[in-house]
């Protein structure tokens, strides 16, 4: 069994149900006897939760792309050094809601700002930590933003474009093309019960590892 924790990151554009599966997820894994513990980003921290609201505030105001990511490595540097970081290394497993990849895929995919930033400041935040395993759920956006849009009230980026939601859906479809050894993709659009019925094998496999102490 591997002395540190697994860091699982759960990944997907608007309305593809990351949080009805995460929740399942975190009852599998507990069910199994894992210590695992639910975070989100950007927040997870009280200074990250105040940089999310500041984000995802409507302010009819243009928030300067870089600004947008500077902000959330802010709250990702904090995430880390309170919570991540100790968990992982107390054995707990991690699983949180959106990471870097989203990073990578809203930042760079829908707003355009240059991958080689992100990426040197990933470097930056993050040392060496990448996630052990990603989720990405994966559904046609137009349905995803339905799903999303029957919720009730958008958030600032929620308001975003198709295209700019396109953009970001492709750009974690290439990530996860790029990665596939860290990466599971699940359609998102198949029966709940079918993405449920993949997230059980998926687990599965994830505790063997862990058993194994063999890198994911
Ligand atoms: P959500 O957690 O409810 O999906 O909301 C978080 C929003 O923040 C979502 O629209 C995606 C966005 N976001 C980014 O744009 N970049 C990031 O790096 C992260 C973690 C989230």
């Amino acid at each position: 069994m591997s002395d540190t924790g697994l860091f699982i990151t759960v990944e997907g554009c608007e309305g593809v149900g990351k949080s009805t599966n995460i929740s399942y997820l975190e009852s599998l894994l507990s069910n199994q006897g894992v210590d695992v513990m639910v975070t989100r980003e950007p927040g997870g921290t009280a200074l990250g939760e105040d940089i999310r609201n500041t984000l995802l505030a409507v302010r009819g105001q243009r928030v300067n792309p870089l600004a947008e990511l500077l902000l959330i490595f802010a709250a990702r540097a904090q995430h880390l050094s309170e919570v991540v970081e100790p968990a992982l290394a107390s054995g707990r497993w991690v699983l949180c809601d959106r990471f870097t990849d989203a990073t990578y895929a809203y930042q760079g995919g829908g707003r355009g700002l240059n991958t080689e930033v992100i990426a040197q400041l990933e470097t930056m935040v993050q040392g060496e930590r990448r996630p052990d395993r990603t989720i990405l759920l994966d559904v046609d956006v137009s349905v995803g933003l339905t799903r999303a849009r029957g919720r009730g009230e958008l958030d600032r980026i929620e308001q975003e474009t198709v295209h700019f939601f396109e953009r970001v859906r492709e750009t974690y479809r290439e990530r996860a093309a790029c990665e596939p050894e860290r990466f599971s993709v699940i359609d998102a659009g198949q029966p709940l019960e079918q993405v449920q019925e993949v997230l059980m094998q998926l687990v599965q496999q994830l505790l063997a590892q862990s058993a194994a102490g063999t890198a994911l």
